[in-house]
């Protein structure tokens, strides 16, 4: 009898892990279904593959397991030799796949785990690399040490193009910082980087046809094209595409700086140090523009081996051609409708050209015209109407309006956007088969090397999963939990999205490591690109090391906060009145710890009255609840005053929000309710 309750226990106990493990998966899997028992990850881990190993598949074996060692602080694949015959993990695959990550290839995979070893198949070695990442995501401290869960995955993505677009223009970005983003996004399934490499504030690549491109547009910060190979090639390792932007005929200020003849009205041009749309752009009547977009292309043509090659073609400013007789000419001589009719005839040059050098046309939507061959493929930003537009069009297509990184929105709501609903959801079933997933964009108005990856994850992680997992997983509890989970895992593939976090408060304080600012930047979120732009005057010069840029985009203490505060509501929980009690009681004491360390501080002296207004909120806090567990009905007129000050507080003030206003109103909702 004991022993058959032992037994039991075990059994719940496995269970338990599998479960607590499959909390952790981001994307998640199309289908898992979880066994009883668990396979220990201890020193004796190897993991072989079976068949199609090639030197990608021994790279990825070799990070795999640099990475479970790094996890799980056990010394791995150093001494003793891997017994090939009982491996703990077995990769097989039916066939290793294109050299090239490629459109459209099968990325499928199954793993089965059980205490005698996990086997991970796949049809191509895309399929693996994506198996490994679950794999991983899998591993947890158990009771024994590390181990995975027994379980049967069976996966594959819902889109075949699932991407992110980082623009290195704005603000300069290292090799490091994309080396360690393409790391980031194998570990949540993501194919395709998208890398802006050229806009008015920055030309970001050697050109041995053109070198005055760099040498003129770059202020000396620009990729090698040997840098450029290693960036492919530590993609493809990755399962990932690199498809290179140059964003022409708009945007190309740092072009005009090197190559004054491009432009549609006589320079001198110089970089650009502000945001917007500028006015100049390159003029689409001469011939010079398409023999020197002819040359350079050719010469990128070899450099980026992926089948498809961005133009841009977004905001081309029309005021210079509008006010030109010369091209308006031209445009009445080739029957040209005005601008759009002058850009449609730059693309199909341009198409031409591509074609030549075996690539197909991708631009943003802009773009689309009647004029444009169907082969290009449409990238919506400026709203999903336009995906649809150009798949009823024969378009192929991708989305990104909704996907926007820079606008620091909530992941909930960039969740919330998905490539096929909308407009889109009209389509036949042949015109949504053209819409091929999304990427999402991080332009760098707002962003440096320092503070990039804190804008890009962990939300990203919640969008890969939109474009990696079937359409009606939608619970945001659920995918904020997983994405909070991934979150902690990701750090540990290189990202630094939460490893700049403290340092960078610790600055503001003269680098002291301070409790207060801790605290009120948790309860805080950065403003994105809109509001930032309407409340200071910025320019590439200016440092992005302040309040605003240190804090996260969404709080998690927060959001936790809010939940606490709604099932206080529900179920008077103690637990939770304890947390929102003890959260109130810190933040109402915590500007009395920090006006001191803002005096004589001009980085925290903009910041005092936001850390007033944080303990206004917890005294407010504090009180609702007294009056929630208490007998006495609150005042009216006490409630009305807190509403004010409420909606006073929750307005965003030196480019933060007080995110902390959130659980506040939860409260004092309910106490108006019930004074009613
Ligand atoms: C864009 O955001 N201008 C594509």
């Amino acid at each position: 009898m004991l022993r058959f309750a032992l037994l039991i226990s075990l059994v719940a106990g496995g269970l338990q892990a599998a479960s607590a493990s499959v909390a952790a998966l981001m994307p998640m899997p199309l289908k898992v279904e979880s066994a009883t028992g668990q396979l220990a990850i201890d020193g004796t881990f190897t993991a072989v593959a079976a068949a199609c190993s090639d030197a990608r598949m021994e790279a990825a074996l070799s990070r795999l397991t640099a990475r479970i060692s790094r996890q799980t602080g056990i010394p791995m694949g150093i001494g003793q030799p891997a017994d090939a015959n009982r491996p703990t993990l077995r990769v097989e695959c039916v066939a290793a796949g294109s050299a090239l990550p490629a459109l459209g290839e099968d990325e499928s995979y199954t793993l089965d785990i059980s205490a005698d070893g996990a086997r991970l198949k796949a049809a191509t070695g895309a399929g693996t690399i994506h198996g490994l990442e679950t794999f991983v995501q899998l591993i947890a401290p158990g009771a024994d040490g590390f181990q995975v869960p027994a379980i049967h995955l069976e996966d594959k993505p819902r889109f075949p193009w699932r991407g992110l677009m980082i623009d290195v223009s704005r603000h300069w970005m290292p090799l490091a910082v994309v080396e360690r983003n393409l790391d980031a996004m194998a570990a949540v399934k993501l194919n395709v980087f998208h890398w802006h490499l050229s806009d008015d504030q920055g030309f970001r690549v050697e050109s041995k046809r053109y070198p005055r491109l760099q040498q003129a547009g770059s202020d000396g910060r620009y990729y090698t094209q040997q840098q450029i190979r290693e960036v492919v090639e530590y993609a493809r390792n990755r399962g990932i595409r690199v498809v290179p932007e140059f964003d022409i005929p708009g945007h190309t200020q740092s072009w005009l700086a090197a190559y004054p003849d491009l432009a549609s009205v006589p320079g001198p041009y110089t970089i650009g140090r502000t945001w917007g749309v500028y006015d100049p752009v390159m003029d689409p009547t001469i011939e010079a523009t398409y023999q020197f977009l002819d040359a350079f292309i050719g010469e990128m043509a070899q450099l980026f081996p992926d089948p498809f090659f961005h133009i841009g073609g977004d905001e081309v400013n029309p005021k210079e051609w509008n006010q030109s007789a010369r091209i308006k000419e031209f445009a009445q001589q080739h029957n040209l409708d005005g601008a759009h009719g002058l850009q449609a005839y730059f693309n199909q040059r341009i198409q031409k050209t591509l074609e030549k050098y075996g690539k197909t046309m991708i631009g943003w939507d802009e773009i689309l015209h009647p004029d444009l061959p169907a082969a290009a493929i449409i990238q919506s930003w400026r709203g999903a109407k336009s995906l649809a537009d150009a798949a009823a069009k024969g378009h192929r297509g991708i989305l990104s309006s909704g996907y926007y990184l820079d606008h620091l929105e909530p992941a909930s709501q960039h969740y919330s956007v998905d490539p096929l609903a909308g407009p889109a959801a009209d389509l036949t079933p042949q015109q949504a088969a053209l819409i091929l997933g999304g990427e999402a964009c991080m332009w760098a108005e707002y962003v440096s090397s320092e503070t990039v990856d804190s804008r890009i994850w962990p939300r990203m992680a919640a969008i890969a999963e939109r474009f990696w997992s079937p359409k009606d997983l939608t619970d945001v509890n659920s995918m904020y939990a997983r994405m909070e989970a991934v979150s902690r895992t990701l750090e540990w593939t290189g990202v630094e999205h939460r490893a700049n976090y403290g340092p960078m408060l610790d600055r503001l304080t003269g680098g002291q490591p301070a409790e207060p600012v801790r605290i009120l930047a948790d309860a805080s979120q950065g403003l994105g690109l809109g509001p930032r732009a309407r409340a200071r005057k910025y320019t590439s010069l200016i440092p992005l090391n302040r309040f605003v840029d240190a804090v996260r985009p969404e709080s998690e203490s927060v959001r936790r906060l809010e939940l606490a505060a709604a099932r206080f509501l529900a179920s008077h929980e103690a637990g939770d009145g304890a947390l929102l009690r003890e959260q109130f009681t810190r933040w109402a004491a915590n500007d009395a710890l920090f006006q001191p360390l803002a005096e004589g501080n001009a980085l925290l002296a903009e910041l005092k009255p936001l850390s007033k207004d944080l303990s206004i909120l917890g005294g407010m806090g504090l009180k609702i609840l007294d009056y929630l567990g208490g007998s006495q009905p609150a005042p009216a007129d006490w409630i009305s005053a807190q509403n004010q000050e409420l909606t006073r507080i929750q307005r965003p003030n030196v480019e933060v929000t007080l995110a902390a206003f959130r659980p506040v109103r939860v409260l004092l909702d309910e106490l108006a309710r019930k004074g009613r």
